[in-house]
């Protein structure tokens, strides 16, 4: 630790001490200041010796010596002033406080101990101090006080390091908490919270600072088309898109040829060729389409028949047509799907249904023999090169586009990233750039049903060895298949109301009970609780706000400055 951030933590005010606990659940702290100092969340630091403890306050509670003097109103028999001691000396408060991270700050900073400590740091003779999970507990009496920004920034990263991003602020006094963009980027990471609580805000913050500080490459599978170019928000104030900030670095692909995203042309339009529609493609929309158990059957046979690549045509272009012989039967015309399915023994019935049923498919506008050019290949080729691609849906709003384009487009990323990093394991060169794939909706293409399917399950469970990660966005989490969600590096919540999407965000973390209160007590807006692998404890903080001063901070002035506002604050006025 720097020691001039060392004399700023140590001239902080104490806010009660120790009197008891266990290391498995919480400590128990008696409060000194009044109680509405301290909030449900505040990170507190437990001083003992050359160790600090950083810990969460998950509970206030009332005490008192005696009952009886918790239960009569003193006021009204003795005068004001000697209730006032009296109460001052039967009645507290106490905190629980879940203790999560213990790190050595050795001796008191300017003594000869400290010039001896600090030398064998140097000289490699002692590790280096970082915080690590709680092993131990501090002793009776230990003094605590409220984490000050230099505890934030030793634990969360230093706001104006690189790579490091600031989400928001504590609560209790505004210090900035950073998360570690590079971290953040190599697992699958999660943004939830109820409607309305600010994730795609959030999330359009946390992208920006991906591409900013050039973390990875970038794809927003954009459906409600929210994210590259201006918008309004819900009060009907300008909300700046990522491409006017990124002219150079973001691609907009539109779906569709001729689409206008809010308005604007944009970059590239994507159509799709049928040859690129695999059996697969069709199989996970089975639930959409309402297919039925002889689809893969009539699948096969068809790839049987044609190939991979050409029996979405095929297929689409049989009728399905009847005509009279010369003996006034009436059979399947040439041509007609039910004399395909005659011919190669298919059952009739299961090859005119799914016909019947692909019709929705058949009819999408964006799907045609020959596309104009191989945008797929142009999306791919852009974030290998480093740029950055936001895919908007335009009016193609529904599920089934949402998880056709979704997939079939996700699925040849996967293979060219599993494929670029399988040769750079044997060559050693060409390591592939991280990627990033931003889910808006994420339940539709991770519920349980789908994830055995669709791409996205495998790249949130393993394709992180492959450089790339989900960034999922979503108001339901308990709808994300568990096994996903439980593989969830940083997780983001805002606040959440029911107690199954509360349980999926904290699936596979410790003190879930602990912190299951927290995401129901956070305000409904602009509040999120930090969670999970890809932060060094959890912390409640207020989030950012998106607006020009985000944008400042962020590429006008260059890194993160303190607002006037919080510098008046902390200077007392
Ligand atoms: N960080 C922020 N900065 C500024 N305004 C915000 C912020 N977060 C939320 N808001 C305000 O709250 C509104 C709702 O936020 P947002 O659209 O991000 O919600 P959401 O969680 O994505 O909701 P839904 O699930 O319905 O998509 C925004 O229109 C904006 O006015
Ligand atoms: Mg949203």
């Amino acid at each position: 630790m720097v020691s001039n951030q060392k004399s700023e933590i140590r001239n902080q005010k104490f806010i009660g001490y120790l009197i008891g606990g266990n290391l498995k659940e919480n400590l128990t702290v008696r409060l000194t200041v009044p109680a509405h100092e301290v909030q449900e969340g505040a990170f507190v630091v437990i001083e003992s010796g050359d160790w600090l403890f950083h810990g969460l306050v998950t509970d206030l509670q009332l005490g008192d010596t005696d009952p009886r003097f918790a239960d009569e109103q003193l006021g009204a028999r003795l005068p004001a002033e000697l209730a006032k001691l009296l109460h001052g000396q039967t009645l507290f408060t106490n905190l629980q406080v879940l203790p999560a991270l213990m790190i050595e700050r050795g001796p008191e900073p300017g003594s000869p101990a400290y010039k001896d400590w600090l030398k064998a740091i140097e000289a490699s003779l002692r590790e280096t101090p970082r915080a690590v999970p709680v092993k131990t507990i501090p002793p009776h009496q230990a003094q605590v006080r409220l984490a000050a920004e230099g505890d934030i920034a030793e634990i969360f990263g230093k706001p104006d390091e690189k790579g490091n991003f600031v989400i928001g602020s504590t609560r209790e006094q505004g210090h900035p908490v950073a998360i570690n963009l590079q971290k953040f980027v190599q697992r699958s990471s999660g943004i939830f919270g109820a409607t309305g609580t600010g994730k795609s805000f959030l999330t359009r913050m946390l992208l920006a600072g991906l591409i900013q500080h050039n973390a990875a490459s970038v794809l927003v599978l954009d459906m409600h088309n929210e994210y590259a170019y201006d918008d309004f928000d819900e009060n009907k104030n300008p909300v700046i898109g990522l491409q006017a900030k990124f002219r150079s670095k973001l691609r907009v692909v539109g779906l569709g040829k001729g689409a206008l995203i809010r308005g604007q042309a944009p970059d590239f339009n994507l159509e799709i060729a049928m040859s690129d529609i695999h059996p697969e493609d069709i199989e996970l929309l089975t639930r959409e389409l309402n297919l039925k158990e002889t689809t893969p059957a009539t699948l096969d046979a068809l790839v049987a028949a044609f190939d991979r690549n050409s029996w979405f045509k095929e297929f689409k272009n049989m009728s399905i047509s009847t005509v009279l012989t010369d003996e006034g039967k009436r059979v399947p015309a040439p041509g007609s799907v039910a004399a395909w399915a005659d011919q190669h023994g298919v059952n009739v019935m299961a090859a005119e249904g799914l016909h019947n049923k692909l019709g929705r498919v058949f009819r999408l506008p964006y799907v045609v023999e020959q596309p104009a050019a191989d945008t797929i290949g142009e999306i791919v080729k852009a974030l290998e090169a480093g740029q950055h691609v936001v895919l908007s849906f335009g009016d193609h709003e529904s599920d089934l586009d949402y998880l056709l384009v979704s997939n079939l487009l996700t699925r040849r990323i996967r293979q060219r990233w599993e494929q670029r990093t399988n040769d750079y394991r044997s060559s050693g060169k060409g390591e592939p750039r991280p990627l990033v794939i931003a889910v808006e909706e994420a339940h539709k293409l991770l519920n349980r049903e789908m994830a055995v399917q669709t791409t996205f399950s495998t790249i949130a469970r393993e394709l992180r060895k492959y450089y790339v990660t989900l960034l999922i966005i979503d108001q339901r989490p308990s709808q994300i298949y568990d096994e996903v969600m439980s593989q969830l590096g940083t997780r983001v919540s805002g606040w959440l109301g029911d107690d199954d999407d509360i349980r999926a965000v904290l699936s596979g973390l410790a003190s879930r009970d602990a912190l299951r209160g927290m995401i129901a007590h956070l305000q409904q807006k602009e509040e999120v609780l930090l969670l999970g692998w890809g932060v060094p404890m959890p912390l409640p903080v207020r989030s950012r706000r998106y607006d020009e001063r985000f944008w400042d901070e962020l590429i006008g002035k260059g890194g993160w400055k303190r607002g006037e506002k919080e510098i008046k604050e902390e200077l007392g006025f």
